[in-house]
């Protein structure tokens, strides 16, 4: 690749960037106005007032996002648009890597959008992002096709330098888009988390592809460039007016379009396992929701904090249940959290004390349990600087620890 013109095309790609950022910052409060007349609002649940917060301004966000890249992916084929000699010489199978990356992050706003008017079953969200990125393993079948992975070092004595994962490598891929997808949603309800939490590993992404550029896959990290400055324009707009006290809400479209397209920019980017670095909190988050996700511990329908209107502060919300009638593995889940002290739960709870009652199995209950009871904003703020400290232990991993496995 000709370093001049990924520059250029760079330069271009940020300033589009800013016009996202612009465009969606404005447009984004009148549209929450026909959110509410469209019966597209939710209830803030950590505030005395109950006003309508317009819900699902992430199609918003996503629709902008398009539109930047539409108006964007010209510019990488000029010289093949423009000079008729090179016309014969359009990297056809290039092209095809943007268009199938924007379709699969196109039909995950589409169906995130759809969960937020029609509340769609669990069962759904785990099959709707599998759907969507179909397209692009097709792409990543045809362009790429390495179903290869490099044996990390202990384990090269059993396995060898390498190991082709065949079917398995596509299972990876698309279990990739599920969990970008939910882990993003799961780690919700308090004012600013998913917006903030999708803008930190953003930048994230895009110090790590700076990081790389003068490396060997320099335009795997430049598509990745290309996709993640538009859509931290739009997801910075977006976290302004969701910031606390949130004017809006992002709604699971922008969960869903958020996962996709760090899972889009993993895939083909070939950074996968450094994406997931960059989810450590989402990881956390989802391996100590896993006994509710999966219904060993009773799980309610919100698992947000508890709102305390005399202190204005937000307090572990609970599940209550019959110790007595959890499966063996809710009761192996709750001993277990209860031994690492990662769970508090109170005994002979309820009116005639048959209840155990703990609290909803999630970071930002976690958080409170260390912290005691904890003002909204002061709650997202930790969860962003854990976030933050969290992408820098990532980095850490990333480039000296893993010198330690790979070569
Ligand atoms: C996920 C979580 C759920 C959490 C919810 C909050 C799991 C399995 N699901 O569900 O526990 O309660 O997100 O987003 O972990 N809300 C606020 N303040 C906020 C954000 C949201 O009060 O800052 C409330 C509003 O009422 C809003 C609703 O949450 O209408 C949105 O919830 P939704 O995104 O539909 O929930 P899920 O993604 O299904
Ligand atoms: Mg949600």
């Amino acid at each position: 690749m000709d370093t001049t013109d990924f520059h250029f095309n760079l330069l271009v790609n940020a300033a589009l960037s800013v016009l996202g950022f612009l465009i969606c910052y404005k447009v984004i409060p009148p549209f929450g106005e026909m959110f509410i007349q469209a019966h597209l609002f939710g209830i803030d649940q950590s505030k005395t007032t109950k006003a309508k917060v317009p819900e699902a301004l992430g199609v918003i966000c996503g629709a902008i996002f398009l539109i930047i890249m539409f108006l964007f992916i010209p510019v990488p084929f000029y010289k093949h648009l423009y000079y008729t000699e090179n016309y014969k010489s359009f990297p056809h199978n290039e092209y095809i890597e943007y268009i199938a990356a924007l379709l699969s992050i196109c039909c995950m706003i589409f169906l995130g959008f759809a969960d937020d008017v029609l509340n769609l079953k669990w069962r759904h969200k785990v099959m709707l992002p599998t759907i969507a990125s179909l397209p692009l393993l097709m792409v990543y079948f045809v362009n790429v096709g390495s179903t290869t992975i490099v044996v990390p070092k202990p384990f090269r004595m059993y396995l060898g330098h390498d190991v082709d994962l065949s079917i398995l490598y596509y299972v990876y891929m698309g279990m990739l888009a599920v969990f970008c997808t939910n882990a993003i949603n799961i780690l919700a309800g308090v004012n600013g988390l998913e917006a903030g939490q999708s803008f930190v590993i953003a930048v994230s992404v895009v110090i790590f592809n700076i990081l790389e550029l003068s490396g060997c896959c320099t335009e795997a990290h430049v598509f990745s460039l290309y996709f993640m400055m538009p859509y931290i324009g739009v997801c910075l707009a977006l976290l302004i007016h969701n910031w606390y006290p949130s004017r809006v809400f992002v709604g699971d479209t922008f969960c869903y379009f958020s996962g996709m397209t760090f899972a889009v920019v993993a895939i083909l980017g070939h950074f996968s396992k450094t994406m997931l670095l960059f989810f450590i909190p989402q990881v956390v988050n989802f391996v100590y929701s896993v006994p509710q996700l999966f219904k060993f511990v009773p799980c309610p329908r919100h698992r947000l904090p508890r709102y305390n209107s005399k202190t204005d502060k937000v307090e572990m919300s609970c599940t209550k249940y019959k110790y007595s009638q959890l499966n063996i593995i809710g009761k192996l889940c709750v001993t277990i959290f209860r031994l690492l002290r990662v769970l508090d739960v109170k005994d002979n709870a309820g009116e005639d004390g048959q209840y155990t009652e703990c609290n909803n199995m999630t970071l930002i209950n976690l958080i409170l349990k260390f912290t005691g009871p904890l003002h909204e904003r002061t709650l997202v703020v930790i969860l962003m600087a854990i976030q933050i400290l969290c992408s820098g232990i990532a980095f850490f991993i990333r480039y000296h620890l893993a010198k330690l496995f790979y070569d």
